[in-house]
């Protein structure tokens, strides 16, 4: 059943795009200048990958990049996120600037501009040069300083053309997820480290948007979180309180800093760490946002436990809710009070979803189809709680669907396919998938739904 969709109530100039990310489809690892990153060394090191994929190749989008421009103008998208690979631009992490890097990304956005898509580029998806976490990585201030310095090249390279920046991918995988719970780069498992990475993050976030003000005065910047609703998965006050800790963990650790709040004080004393603070970081870390970016996937149900690493809480399947090929709990009225919520409690003016999708073990059929209901049903069914958020008064200005091309899913490698374009990744075909074609059914009645061809790209 086709789920209804308020198409309407999405504004005229409603961004729709898909979203990428360089390390999991560049390719290219070696050309051109480009330096190891942390994502080279970590899927390098045997059994931290599954199947021991890597990166080298992935969806090779370093050569093919006029074909992947084309397949969104065939979705009918109006806009596309990329990120920037810090490792091609500044190789050794800080000092010089790799021009040859900088010209892959300037050619990339003219040819998005003449498809009449408009990038979206984000500066950092955690891929860290490795010769910076030589040096200590995110738990070092420095890094921080670098991002900037980083940011600044690409901002005065690709700002004649790109007003629309986000500084950070979900730094909570990059804190959280490669320094205390290891199961990405650099995959350490440590809480003290953890906790100086995420305010480091938080500080290099400052020091690039303003670095990336600077360089372009019309920039409209904003930083990706990945967020959760969280619910108790009882009503035992140890599980309430779990469940206020992943809150805060997941959600109020990123955003309230962001917004002049401070870092949570029931996080702080969770965390036991103490911050490596210095007088005016606060105030670089709140510095003026013009958006927020959310990339949704799945709610938080979650029970105590006493045992785990920190928050000490632990999700909890709920019955009857199907999953995706992640095992990832589905649950689209997730999307929508996330956006209620930042709009109300944190005030945002502007949000865009940045990311959402589904893998699946997709099935290529023997007329080379791709029939992914179940990944065309996820993505109704959240575009149909966007637009409820929106009826309801979220300031939504676009969706970026996760994600144009299958990919390398990080830990996962190649296994989950999270594209509304297939790869074959023994040939580089792509094929859209019927996910690909519902997309483009629903941008074209978007236009329709506002009354004719005249929806502003
Ligand atoms: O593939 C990732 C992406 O890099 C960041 N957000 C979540 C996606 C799916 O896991």
């Amino acid at each position: 059943m086709t789920e209804f969709i308020d198409l309407a109530a999405l504004p005229r100039d409603f961004a729709w795009g898909t979203a990428t990310s360089a390390y999991q489809i560049e390719g290219a690892v070696a050309e051109d200048g480009r330096a190891p990153s942390i994502w080279d060394t970590f899927a390098h090191t045997p059994g931290r990958i599954d199947n021991d994929d890597h990166g080298d190749v992935a969806c090779d989008h370093y050569h093919r990049w006029r074909e992947d421009i084309a397949l969104m103008k065939r979705l009918g998208t109006n806009a596309y996120r990329l990120s920037v690979a810090w490792p091609r631009v500044v190789p050794g992490g800080d000092g010089e600037v790799n021009a040859r890097g900088l010209d892959f990304y300037d050619q990339v956005v003219d040819g998005l501009l003449e498809a009449g898509i408009t990038p979206s580029v984000t500066v950092y998806h955690w891929d860290l040069p490795q010769a910076l976490q030589d040096r200590g990585g995110w738990p070092e201030r420095d890094t921080a300083e670098h991002l900037a310095a980083y940011a600044s090249a690409v901002a005065e390279r690709l700002g004649d053309r790109v007003t629309h920046w986000a500084t950070l991918n979900e730094p909570l995988c990059s804190a959280w997820i490669g320094h205390l719970e290891g199961r990405m780069a650099p995959g350490l498992t440590d809480l003290t480290a953890a906790v100086r990475a995420s305010y480091h993050l938080l500080l290099g976030h400052g020091l690039a948007t303003q670095a990336i003000r600077a360089a372009v005065p019309d920039a409209r910047i904003g930083i990706v979180n990945n967020l959760s609703t969280v619910a108790p998965a009882g009503d035992r006050p140890e599980d309430v309180a779990a469940a206020r800790r992943m809150d805060g963990h997941t959600n109020r650790w990123w955003l309230d800093p962001v917004h002049g709040r401070g870092f949570p004080a029931d996080m702080l004393e969770v965390y036991g760490v103490e911050l490596p603070e210095r007088p005016g970081d606060l105030d670089t870390i709140a510095a003026p946002l013009d958006w927020l970016g959310l990339n949704y996937y799945f709610p938080a149900v979650v029970a105590d436990d006493p045992t785990g690493p920190a928050p000490f809480a632990r999700q909890v399947p709920r019955p009857g809710f199907p999953h995706t090929g992640m095992d990832w709990e589905i649950d689209a009225s997730g999307i929508e009070t996330l956006l209620l919520r930042l709009t109300e409690e944190y005030g945002a003016r502007s949000i865009y979803v940045t990311e959402n999708g589904s893998a699946y073990p997709d099935v290529v059929l023997d007329d080379g189809t791709i029939d992914d209901t179940e990944r065309t049903r996820y993505l109704e069914q959240h575009l149909a709680a966007c637009a409820s958020a929106t009826r309801k008064g979220a300031p939504l200005a676009g969706y970026f669907a996760w994600s144009l091309l299958d990919n390398f899913e990080w830990a996962y490698g190649y296994d989950k396919r999270f594209g509304l374009v297939h790869v074959d990744y023994k040939t580089q075909q792509r094929t859209i998938k019927g996910s690909g074609h519902r997309y483009a059914d629903i941008i074209r009645a978007h236009g329709g739904s506002l009354g004719g061809s005249d929806r502003a790209a």
